[in-house]
């Protein structure tokens, strides 16, 4: 297929796997080397440096590029220097952590199940400055917010340097990984091009998919060849709906109501920051480096409580210059079913009065699912319900 897709973001994609025979040798050397174990959050940011998601990044980020990407979003060294980078990934420790590792040499990465991931060449360890970090990133340092919480509870020392990796698969959780699903950027460019396609949208959901989202993703593909549904599965809040069941919604739905030539599901491994505008950014260059031209941002992107304005998360991309992010946003209003006009719609394309727009909030939805009842077809495809209905009932 000849269709050009997007160039990845600094124009390469990363592959940060070790060939099978170095893979042999880094098992062979791990036990010698100091252990960091990893938490769920900087699991998933290994794997998604590992797959090239997160491509120019080839390990956790040292501390020159900590400093610009909170003050600057931007990278700060070598080719990079200057490029978009929204939300710092790292590597904290804690002190008794810190104490076994040393610059110029070698740790051990490991998932909380034992399994060996990869190693790292530690080439800084450095203060974890959580005071510049948390109210650049998230614009708040209220400890209730999540994606606060979970820095403020992470250890006081950043390691820097790249990494070479063997799994990202824990050995013993192996129902819950997707694998069919779980396409790492080069393969899904290799898809889009076996289909043909060289323009796609891409939607990012931690959420099931309600008639909003897929009104969202509809008219997005009115607009692209494709249309890639793209959940992030990697660790969320206490509270979300977990990845298996909102996979099964994914999958119940797009059979029904969408067409299957033009729609694709595959999963992002990241976690959740809930980090709002800089997530959406995160989100988007993410997206470019898996081949899509063009992304969905909504109302109130990757937020969470009432910490960032509606529209804020689309306001963002505003202060890049044109084609620094490389990628279309699609920006969409705040959307709902319209009984006057009778389909889905939003203040650009209605005028009518509150009574005649659905809106549930999450509450009222989950209180419903719990009673066994769906919330209304206008709201959510019945087929979604269901599923939901079994998992609030046996939650
Ligand atoms: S998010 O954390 O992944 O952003 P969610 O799964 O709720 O959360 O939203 C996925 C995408 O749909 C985001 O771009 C969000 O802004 C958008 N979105 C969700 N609901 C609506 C809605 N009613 N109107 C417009 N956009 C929406």
């Amino acid at each position: 297929m000849s269709q050009h897709l997007i160039d990845p973001h600094g124009g390469a994609l990363v592959n940060r796997f070790a060939a099978s025979a170095r893979a042999s040798a880094i098992k062979a050397q791990a036990p010698k080397l100091p252990r960091v174990t990893l938490t769920a959050k900087q699991a998933c940011d290994l794997e998604m440096i590992a797959i090239g998601a997160f491509s120019p990044l080839t390990g956790f980020v040292g501390q020159a590029d900590f400093v610009s990407i909170c003050k600057e979003m931007r990278l700060s060294s070598g080719v990079n220097k200057g490029l978009i980078w929204p939300i710092p990934i790292t590597l904290a420790v804690d002190e008794a952590t810190k104490s076994t590792l040393a610059v110029g040499k070698q740790a051990a990465l490991y998932h909380s199940d034992g399994t060996l991931l990869a190693v790292i060449d530690v080439q800084e360890i450095y203060p974890h400055d959580k005071k510049l970090e948390i109210p650049n990133v998230f614009r708040t340092e209220d400890p209730a917010h999540p994606g606060v919480a979970a820095v403020q509870a992470e250890g006081d020392w950043l390691v820097a340097g790249p990494i070479e990796v063997v799994t990202v698969t824990p050995e013993k959780e192996p129902g819950e990984q997707y694998t069919e699903y779980r396409l790492p950027p080069a393969k899904t460019r290799e898809t889009f091009a076996q289909k043909g396609w060289s323009t796609v949208a891409a939607f990012q959901t931690r959420n099931p998919i309600h008639r909003a989202h897929e009104y969202l993703t509809k008219c997005a593909l009115e607009m692209t060849d494709g249309l890639l549904i793209h959940p992030l599965v990697g660790e969320t809040k206490p509270g979300d709906i977990p990845a298996d069941v909102r996979m099964d919604c994914y999958k119940v739905l797009i059979d029904k109501y969408y067409n299957l030539k033009r729609t694709m599901l595959s999963v992002m491994p990241a976690a959740m920051r809930y980090a709002g505008p800089r997530e959406a950014v995160l989100h988007a260059l993410v997206r470019k480096n898996y081949g899509v031209s063009h992304f969905i941002v909504g109302r109130d992107h990757a937020g969470v409580g009432n910490y960032y304005g509606t529209y804020d998360a689309q306001q963002i991309f505003d202060s890049f210059a044109p084609g620094e992010v490389g990628l279309t946003i699609l920006k969409f209003e705040n959307t709902f079913y319209c009984k006057k006009t009778g389909g889905m719609a939003s203040d650009k394309t209605t005028n009518s009065p509150p009574e005649d727009r659905i809106f549930l909030a999450g509450t009222k939805v989950r209180d419903l699912l719990k009673a066994g009842q769906r919330p209304p077809a206008e709201f959510s495809r019945p087929e979604v319900a269901d599923i939901l209905i079994r998992w609030a009932q046996s939650s």
